[in-house]
């Protein structure tokens, strides 16, 4: 995934450039640069690795003397080719008129760009971006406007796009257009914007236009015309932004992370409000058309963290429905046969709602006509497009690449969704449901709790930070826990961190234990409590650290153990998530790792 910014207007435009570009640093951060378009030339500047770099290249070469009006800007997410200067966008015409900016995977750039050099035109980067600008320019040679050239070339495009793009001869407008790949223009007074995501746009207008698919913007200084591909005039309506630009501060935390995973107490507590109205469930923000009377079958499809709440969804729900759910990586459910039909119930989960994978599961399941549901933070989001029913998360915008919110989100929607069809299906009795709902009710309370022990966890982290792998374990309910835990470690650390149900660990990863390789083991209530404490004492006979997580401290064999509150088995891993993203923010911190921008990902994945 990668950021685009494009501004056109009086103020300072490398200022408006980098100010977009600096909010919208969680889509990637593999390089970054700018194009000005000033009276001259059109002038690039680019860096690779964060914008820190590109501000430096701005300031020595004085970038900000030039006197533009308008310019496009980009942070990069590597697909094809290094994360280099050569291969960092916006990428220019052989003979520097026009240029571009592009999120998203060209898919048949092999051929075009053969086709192009065949043609004589000579390439300078290794990515697929850069056969479009020298196919538009090729386009432009014939037509000579900037608006025709975009749209002869758009048809011979494969993949997914989202594009600005800028040309010398034609310094009062930026064009902006999109397929499979998300385009916001900003609207002000004077200025317009075309950015990938809205908090590029906070402090700074208050309407904004959504670009569909296969719709293209001329974006002007006093205007915006959307168009379709065949050139026709498309009214569109000024949305409000609501969003506020509070959610782009880390109001006091040192990461946006340690903010995101406070904030979990007070997303349940709001999304609880609106969720139980005189004891009973009413997903009123949410559109779901679902007969679940009719459903015969139910499918999630997610990647990444979202997968991991899936999973947790499958346990509950199997529990309380007593109906069979199927999980499935987004990515593996694309290339596999699946038995679908209209009494499928496909859902996708993703929190930015532009994850390629899901979004193309979702596609999948929908020439199967299956019904398909969507779980997402944002409800402007791409994936929104593919399903019938939408629940949204109310997490706000969540900024650090590791997600920890929108987790805690994604489980509090599964829980009420998993309530609501109980009730619906007659699956549940009133006092199950009256005790399921307090339960629910007493859980902002009780991870405020746990919240409040940061420093025994921090102590802990700052041992685990010493070992170069760990092991979790897990049996039940939190099993998913022990896989999200092993990823949060993973992504913000770098300690190499797997997760394994405790039982197999014996017929295989007991191997790798010795006392360089701590085991945390994560208890829940019931019956795999004893069992789990025998694995930890497998685990210390072969001389491995053991950490235990959950309840009250069960024996004395514990190196360490974090205590959080009871709770109920199946409610419990929206606890214990928040004990494992602290000991992951903690221990990537003593390591004095990148907290909020690990290297190498991206806060959602747009490309398959
Ligand atoms: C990326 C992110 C992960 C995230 C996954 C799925 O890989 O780095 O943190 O869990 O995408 O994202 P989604 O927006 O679909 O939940």
């Amino acid at each position: 995934m990668c950021g685009i910014v494009g501004y056109i207007g009086n103020n300072a435009v490398a200022d408006e450039l980098l100010n977009g570009l600096k909010n919208l640093e969680y889509r990637g951060y593999d390089s970054a640069g700018i194009a000005l378009n000033d009276n001259k030339k059109i002038a690039v500047f680019k860096a690779s690795g964060k914008l820190a770099n590109l501000k430096a290249v701005l300031h020595e070469k004085n970038a900000k003397n030039c006197s533009s009006f308008m310019g496009i800007g980009h942070i990069r997410w590597a697909t094809h080719g290094a994360p280099t200067i050569e291969n960092a966008h916006p990428h220019l015409s052989n003979d520097g008129n026009l240029v571009l900016v592009h999120n998203g995977i060209i898919e048949n750039y092999k051929e075009l760009r053969q086709k192009l050099q065949n043609h004589g035109v000579l390439f300078h980067s290794q990515t697929d971006t850069e056969a479009a600008v020298h196919l538009f320019a090729e386009e432009y040679k014939k037509c000579g406007s900037l608006e025709k050239a975009v749209r002869n070339a758009l048809p011979q495009l494969k993949g997914a796009f989202a594009f600005v793009i800028m040309h010398h001869a034609e310094p009062d407008k930026i064009i902006a257009v999109r397929k499979n790949a998300p385009l916001i223009i900003g609207c002000g007074k004077g200025e317009n914007y075309v950015v990938s995501d809205i908090p590029a746009l906070l402090g700074k207008v208050s309407r904004i236009i959504h670009l569909n698919d296969d719709e293209m913007a001329v974006v002007k200084k006093d205007e915006v015309i959307v168009k379709d591909i065949n050139g026709q005039i498309i009214q569109k309506e000024l949305e409000k932004v609501d969003m506020v630009a509070d959610v782009i501060s880390k109001n006091g935390y040192a990461h946006f992370m340690l903010k995101e995973i406070c904030e979990q107490p007070s997303i349940l507590r709001k999304v609880m409000q609106a969720h139980v109205q005189k004891q009973k469930i009413c997903l009123d923000d949410a559109k779901i058309v679902v007969d679940f009377a009719q459903v015969q079958k139910i499918v999630i499809v997610a990647c990444g963290t979202s997968l991991h709440a899936a999973m947790v969804a499958k346990k509950v729900w199997e529990e309380w429905l007593q109906f069979p759910v199927q999980i499935e990586a987004a990515s593996e459910f694309i290339y596999q046969t699946n038995l679908l039909d209209e009494h499928s119930l496909v859902i996708g989960v993703s929190q930015s709602g532009e994850t390629a994978d899901t979004i193309t599961a979702l596609k999948l399941a929908q020439k199967y006509k299956a019904q398909i549901m969507v779980l997402t933070n944002r409800i402007d989001s791409s994936i929104v497009r593919y399903a019938s029913s939408v629940v949204p998360l109310n997490a706000g915008v969540e900024i650090s690449v590791a997600a920890t919110k929108s987790y805690m989100a994604q489980l509090a929607a599964f829980y009420w969704l998993g309530l609501l069809m109980a009730q619906k299906l007659n699956k549940i009795s009133h006092d199950d449901w009256q005790q399921k709902l307090q339960s629910l009710i007493q859980l902002p309370e009780k991870i405020e709790e746990v919240l409040s022990h940061q420093d025994n966890i921090n102590l802990i982290a700052q041992k685990l930070a010493d070992y170069p792998a760990v092991v979790f374990m897990a049996r039940g309910f939190n099993l998913p826990t022990a896989y999200e835990a092993a990823l949060k470690l993973k992504e913000i650390s770098y300690i190499n961190a797997n997760a394994y149900p405790a039982g197999e660990l014996k017929h295989g990863p007991i191997a790798l234990l010795d006392e360089n390789m701590p085991v945390l083991a994560l208890f829940e209530k019931g019956e795999t409590a004893p069992k789990l404490l025998s694995n930890c004492e497998e685990a210390k006979a072969r001389h491995a650290p053991v950490i235990g997580i959950g309840g009250a401290k069960c024996s004395d064999i514990f190196d360490a153990y974090i205590e959080t509150p009871e709770i109920e088995a199946c409610f419990s891993p929206l606890l214990l998530c928040v004990p494992v993203q602290l000991l992951a923010y903690f221990t990537a911190k003593a390591l004095n790792c990148e907290i909020d921008q690990p290297r190498n990902l991206a806060k959602s994945v747009t490309v398959e």
